[in-house]
């Protein structure tokens, strides 16, 4: 197996294909989880696994999965996969190609005919992005216990949409149990959405661990009144109270260098009318640290900070965490198949810690899991101009063939 290679121009053609549905004006794709959009993404997966002789199987809260047997199909499954939902203004890489690398390892493994001893399955989960339904990861997380079905089904949107309604509405509220598939091995590989692999030439990131995650909702009351009439003194802007808060959230995080991030992305001023004094503010925190200890400082820090600048604008404050992910650590024996994959093909490597939230992380909660970068055109991701290599996809590609191989006739 070490000698066989998957089929660039395939998989790019693939990639250029799956970008079509949902593509934005400046070579992104806007693909919201559940849309239409994600449904169309979805039946061209699938249509193209049919293609290629999988069997394939859709739980309740949507996860694809497409299996090509092994020589002892009653063994664990070694997976691969990842999502194909996207950000607002998201690239056409990630998630999309760690979906695609998978498809193109079960049609490089039949071009060669070559069967595995254990079964492959090729994996869609729903939501990863966390944008249109929060928390993020939704799919892999009920699928691993780490939320439960029901509260998943309940999540709404900005429209009050739940979840559990749009997958019903785009037809893919399947049959299956979720989870409960017993997993030998799970690999992902993605873009690294960094600047790190390409800023030091290297092709492939093995992907030791993913960093902590905490998100919040925050909610600043004040008082709507009259922007002419109202002195300044006599105030309680909500809108003034977030925007120190933002600020103050920045100051911390430059605080604890290098690893600290703290983000602001959503913020909603009401009543949102040019001549009333918001009286509510309501925004949204991501705040990340590798350290789980830190991590927890900068959470009483961050709290700390927000009620004092409430208490001095006369404001109230209410934060909710509505998301946690604790640092995960990635399987030695996964991360050991995917550097020697890149070993035995001559491709520069490194290990490297993943920033971003991945279903990888959810799945390593109950079997062996690792990841595989590739670098991203100066470091760009969530962002329509998104960019990688045909080479580099290709590379992780085949990396990814031989790190599954390896596990799936292990046994
Ligand atoms: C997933 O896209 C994340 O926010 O890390
Ligand atoms: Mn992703
Ligand atoms: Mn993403």
């Amino acid at each position: 197996m070490e000698n066989i290679r998957i089929d660039q121009e395939r998989l790019w053609a693939s990639l250029m294909e799956m970008a079509r549905i949902g593509a934005s004006a400046k070579g992104g794709v806007c693909r919201l989880a559940l849309t239409d959009l994600d449904r169309q993404a979805r039946e061209l997966f699938i249509r193209w696994c049919r293609e290629a002789g999988c069997a394939v199987t859709i739980d309740r809260f949507g996860n694809i999965f497409a299996r090509r047997p092994g020589r002892d199909d009653a063994l664990p499954v070694v997976m691969t996969g990842s999502h194909l939902d996207s950000q607002p203004t998201g690239g056409k890489f990630d998630g999309a190609y760690g979906v695609l690398a998978g498809l193109e390892v079960i049609r490089t493994l039949n071009d060669v005919g070559y069967e595995t001893a254990a079964p492959i399955e090729v994996v869609v989960w729903t939501n990863e992005e966390g944008s249109r339904f929060s928390p993020p990861m939704a799919g892999s997380g009920v699928f691993a216990g780490h939320f439960d079905l029901a509260y998943a089904e309940n999540q709404t949107d900005e429209a009050g949409e739940t979840q559990g309604g749009a997958l019903a509405k785009i037809g893919f509220a399947g049959d299956a149990p979720v989870g409960g598939r017993p997993i030998g091995a799970y690999f992902e590989a993605h873009i690294e959405q960094g600047p790190v692999l390409e800023s030091e030439g290297k092709l492939i990131g093995v992907v030791t661990g993913a960093q902590g995650q905490r998100w919040y909702r925050v909610c600043v009351t004040g008082f709507d009144a009259h922007a002419g009439t109202t002195p300044m003194p006599r105030r309680k802007d909500a809108l003034l109270g977030a925007a120190r808060m933002v600020a103050a959230l920045n100051e911390i995080a430059l605080a604890t260098p290098p690893d600290t991030c703290a983000t602001v992305g959503a913020l909603h001023s009401h009543p949102n009318s040019r001549n009333v004094i918001p009286g509510r503010a309501e925004f949204t925190v991501d705040l990340r640290h590798p350290d789980d200890a830190v991590l927890a400082r900068l959470d009483r820090e961050v709290r700390a900070r927000f009620t004092a600048i409430a208490e001095e604008l006369g404001l109230a404050v209410a934060m909710t965490q509505d998301y946690y992910a604790e640092p995960v650590p990635f399987a030695p024996a996964c991360t050991a198949a995917v550097r020697a994959a890149a070993e035995a093909a001559g491709y520069s490597h490194r290990d490297i810690i993943s920033g971003a939230g991945h279903d990888a992380v959810n799945i390593a909660r109950i079997a062996p899991a690792g990841m595989i970068f590739i670098p991203c055109t100066d470091g760009i991701s969530h962002n329509e101009v998104e960019d990688a290599r045909p080479d580099h996809a290709a590379a992780g590609c085949n990396v990814l063939l031989a790190a599954m191989t390896r596990l799936a006739d292990r046994a």
